[in-house]
């Protein structure tokens, strides 16, 4: 999985939505507090929940949290009562207006431009003891501290796709071993799902470009040690639609399979496609 994120405003600048719970009991929160890294091995992140939240109950129960990141200037209103009105008391969900996108881990909203799924690892409550004197002064005048949720990141949607943003959704990341495979799989609002693999190598560049299905695109990405498990499944599971090469070694060649190959993957760049 691949994130381009500038990391200190990620979360400062971003305010999240974090949620966690079933498609039937649910609650979020908006959230500022967070950090991204690497923890024993895992790409993991980790937020911060007073005890007093609502979603604090859900966070302790469930095995899963998603971090879902809107438009700040669109949805400044919602990020604003979903930060300042329990769960507890309203319909946050009808208030907010938002719609509900199911993951195969977690809830998540349809107005996203970027959606981060972690499966709970580690929970630390916070010791206010050990913590600065100004710290506590400003932050736990009245108790009540955070505890520390650390999540492995198990998925990754973005709306961005070589620095250009869509209404698409992507999830993208490294297929082989040795990084030289990159996949993306592209799912557009009209719920059509593609997918591109990309290789480039001291031989040259390849690619190849399939439909593929829902399934696969939930799928993608989600291994442990995914090494050439995404890049298999959509060769196995997908229909394909392209492939081209440009390789040092012979004249660059291209093999269509349906000739609607660049409309179907219209939001990438197609190696040796003429209009
Ligand atoms: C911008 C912003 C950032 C926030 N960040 C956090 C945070 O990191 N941790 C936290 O516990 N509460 C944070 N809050 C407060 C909760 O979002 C707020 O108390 C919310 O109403 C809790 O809802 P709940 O009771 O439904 O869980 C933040 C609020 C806002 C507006």
């Amino acid at each position: 999985m691949i994130l381009e994120t500038d990391i200190f405003k990620t979360f400062d600048k971003g305010w999240p939505i974090l949620t966690a719970g079933t498609k039937d009991d649910f609650n979020m929160m908006t959230i500022s507090w967070g950090e991204m890294g690497t923890l024993w091995g895992k790409p993991v992140v980790s937020v911060f929940v007073r005890r007093s939240r609502y979603t604090h109950e859900f966070m302790d129960k469930e095995d899963y949290f998603t971090l879902t990141f809107v438009e700040y200037q669109w949805y400044f209103e919602q990020l604003g009562l979903l930060g300042s009105k329990s769960g507890r008391d309203i319909d946050k969900l009808k208030e907010s207006g938002f719609t509900v996108f199911e993951r195969p881990h977690g809830i998540s909203f349809d107005e996203a431009r970027l959606i981060i799924v972690c499966k709970k690892l580690f929970k630390q409550e916070l010791d206010m003891e050990k913590m600065p004197e100004d710290v506590r002064a400003k932050f736990y005048k009245d108790g009540d501290p955070h505890d520390m949720y650390i999540g492995e990141v198990v998925e990754i949607l973005s709306d961005t796709y070589k620095d250009r943003r869509s209404s698409n959704l992507y999830k993208t990341g490294d297929g082989t071993g040795d990084g030289s495979c990159r996949w993306t799989v592209c799912m557009t609002t009209k719920g059509v799902y593609t997918a591109e693999l990309y290789f480039m190598g001291g031989g040259g560049a390849h690619q190849e470009l399939y439909e593929i299905d829902k399934e696969v695109f939930d799928l993608a990405g989600t291994f442990e040690n995914d090494d050439y498990k995404t890049e298999n499944l959509i060769r196995e599971k997908g229909r394909r639609l392209y492939e081209a090469a440009d390789e040092r070694q012979t004249q660059p060649w291209q093999a269509v399979a349906d000739m609607d190959y660049d409309k179907l993957c219209f939001w990438c760049d197609i190696m040796g496609h003429k209009d």
